[in-house]
């Protein structure tokens, strides 16, 4: 299966581009899903039919879904979100980066990230193209099982431990929130579930991210950051899609965005090559149903096969050295003050910004430990080496 995730700012034309994606692999031939992890559905809207919380055939070969939480889990789920956010709270907000007490899901943005794992094994089809949540709000849903898997390892047998034993008494002699067990259970299901689909989201052999932006100043920079946020996360992007272009024909107040945009386009050109372009021009309505979704596409991909890899990026990786090894993590646009390591045992926390990721090394690297780190061609160089 080949997924396409498309991301970007809010109002960028996310869920246009990713309908027009889809309608035009469809008409290639291959087995096409198109489905919405953004809370803001919009993709009904946009292909012009009402959509269900099951895949609903909206044309030859495209199913369209639009997932809503009524769910035998859902009930179990705001337990368990509570659940989790006491015993992060327990922990103390000093342990944990800011912002990480926000990453526990909503029902709705769990459901549909586990549709995409639910597609990928069922394999029912060849494309899945996801219209996925401003950038953001992606990572931060898609970090979660990073940062759960060192707490619930750690504290979920103390839990379960303190359950069994002294359930009647646990309140009294620790302050731990304490779950019960079917709750402890559904928290660990959902996370082992989002680990699968952070694999498969990272899959360089199945998955590539596109970015969608506009061509105006802070939708430039939120793209950037996301393409750093992205690399940081080790998702590969083969495309940047550049929505909403202005034709030369606009005259009066138009005229003026046209050459502010005139003006950022090479700049966007130079800032995000070697990744291609995709260009849509800016219509003079809204992009609604096949009729106005199909030119969109034809704009974007011309004679392309919107499914093929349109881009083949450096990937996060481990070179042997004279001394060691170096571990290679590439990340566009960030600036060495912006990150910040640690090394523990064998992980290697990497934080850009608040986003941190968190890098279980392989063998060869945990018996090592970190001595430098730079960057060079856009990445950052761990050194790593005998202590
Ligand atoms: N190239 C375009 N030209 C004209 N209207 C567009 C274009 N791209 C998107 N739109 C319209 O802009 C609005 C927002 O687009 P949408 O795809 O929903 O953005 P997002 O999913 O990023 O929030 C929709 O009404 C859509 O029809
Ligand atoms: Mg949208």
């Amino acid at each position: 299966m080949r997924i396409l995730f498309y991301t970007g700012k809010g109002g960028v034309g996310k869920t246009s581009v990713a309908a027009a994606t889809a309608l035009r692999c469809a008409q290639l031939g291959y087995r096409t899903i198109v489905l919405s992890t953004d809370a803001a559905h919009s993709l009904g809207d946009s292909l012009g039919v009402d959509l269900r919380a099951e895949p609903l055939l909206v044309a030859p070969n495209l199913w369209a879904q639009e997932i809503n939480a009524l769910h035998e889990l859902e009930s179990s789920w705001g337990q368990v979100q509570e659940y989790l956010r006491d015993l992060l709270a327990w922990q103390g907000v000093e342990t944990i980066a800011q912002g990480e007490l926000s990453v526990i899901p909503g029902t709705e943005e769990l459901f549909s990230l586990l549709q995409i794992k639910r597609h990928h094994d069922e394999g029912l089809y060849d494309v899945m193209v996801v219209d996925a949540a401003p950038t953001g709000e992606t990572l931060r849903l898609l970090s979660l099982p990073d940062i759960m898997r060192w707490w619930i390892a750690r504290l979920f047998p103390i839990a379960r431990a303190l359950l069994k034993v002294v359930r009647p008494v646990a309140r009294r002699v620790t302050d731990m929130p304490i779950a019960d067990d079917d709750v402890l259970a559904s928290a660990q299901k959902a996370i082992d579930a989002l680990v699968d689909v952070r694999n498969i989201l990272t899959d360089q052999q199945v998955t590539t991210a596109r970015i969608v932006m506009n061509l105006e100043k802070m939708v430039i920079r939120e793209a950037q950051r996301s393409l750093t946020y992205l690399s940081l996360f080790g998702y590969a992007v083969d495309a940047v899609v550049v929505n909403r272009i202005l034709p030369a024909d606009v005259d009066g107040h138009f005229a003026a965005w046209r050459a502010m945009q005139q003006e950022y386009a090479p700049q966007v050109e130079e800032l995000f090559a070697p990744l291609p372009l995709l260009k849509a021009p800016h219509y003079n309505r809204e992009v609604i149903g096949p009729a106005q979704l199909a030119p969109m596409a034809e704009a974007l991909f011309g004679n392309q096969d919107p499914a093929a890899f349109l881009y083949r990026g450096p990937t996060q990786r481990v070179e042997r050295t004279a001394k060691g090894f170096d571990l290679i993590v590439p990340l566009p646009f960030a600036s060495e003050d912006q990150v910040h390591l640690a090394q523990n045992a064998d992980e290697l926390l990497i934080s850009v910004g608040w986003h941190r990721h968190r890098i279980v090394l392989p063998q060869s690297l945990a018996r090592l430990q970190a001595q430098d780190a730079y960057f060079e061609d856009e990445a950052l160089r761990v050194v790593f080496a005998k202590a």
